[in-house]
């Protein structure tokens, strides 16, 4: 059983590890492409809101069944094909093996917790400007990390257009938790293989 998990962490580090394409966002480490539609985001992070009010959006989570999810509702139809293509070409760049934001430790968790399939991402486009987003992790602690990142998607990026907090201490803490004990080296050693300084 040992010898496999380390032979599944190896494969995993070097995939990311050839992959490197996700540094921040996709672009190699030259800060966001165009293509993850991240500055669009950034500056038009006032155009979303929750469905029912104006609200900033923030995810329903859902503790027991490990899942969470998104109903965003977007000013314009340009505005929701932006939020759904970011989310897809992110889905795609952590499947492929992508680090995107590989600076943050919470970023590297959760392209773990992706290519381990820990979690699963659903996303929905209906009525034009709604954009719907299941995320469900397979155990607690891969909960924590999706739970995690969704809390920095509401706060920093919808909240205020913000993308450069670092929440490594935030991870720290999610790795050294109950819940991530029986992962914490397979983490440790994935963060070491894969993070890089800001600019990288
Ligand atoms: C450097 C900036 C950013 C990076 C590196 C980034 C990266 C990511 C990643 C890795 C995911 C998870 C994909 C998956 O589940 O497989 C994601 C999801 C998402 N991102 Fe971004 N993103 C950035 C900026 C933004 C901004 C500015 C917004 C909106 C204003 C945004 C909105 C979302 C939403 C709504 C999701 C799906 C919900 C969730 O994951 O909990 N992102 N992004």
């Amino acid at each position: 059983m040992k010898k496999k998990i380390s032979s599944i962490l190896v494969g995993l580090i070097a995939l990311s590890v050839i992959n490197g394409c996700g540094g921040n966002g996709g672009n190699g480490g030259n800060g966001p492409s165009e293509e993850s539609n991240i500055p669009y985001l950034k500056s038009n992070h006032n155009n979303y809101s929750k469905l029912t009010s104006e609200a900033n959006p923030a995810p329903i989570k859902n503790e027991t069944a490990l899942s969470l999810s998104w109903s965003i509702k977007s000013k314009t139809e340009t505005d929701a094909i932006k939020l759904y293509d970011h989310i897809n070409f992110m889905v795609n760049t952590l499947e492929n093996g992508g680090n995107p934001q590989p600076w943050d430790k919470l970023f590297l968790l959760e392209a773990f917790m992706k290519i381990a399939k820990r979690y699963t991402t659903e996303i929905n486009r209906v009525d034009n400007i709604n954009v719907l987003v299941t995320k469900t992790a397979t155990d607690r602690c891969a909960y924590k990390v999706i739970s995690a990142h969704s809390d920095v998607v509401s706060g920093d990026f919808f909240g205020q257009g913000v993308t450069s907090n670092d929440h490594s201490s935030t991870a720290e803490e999610i790795i050294n938790s109950t819940d991530c004990s029986a992962s914490k080296i397979d983490l440790e050693t994935y963060i070491t293989a894969n993070q890089k300084t800001r600019g990288q």
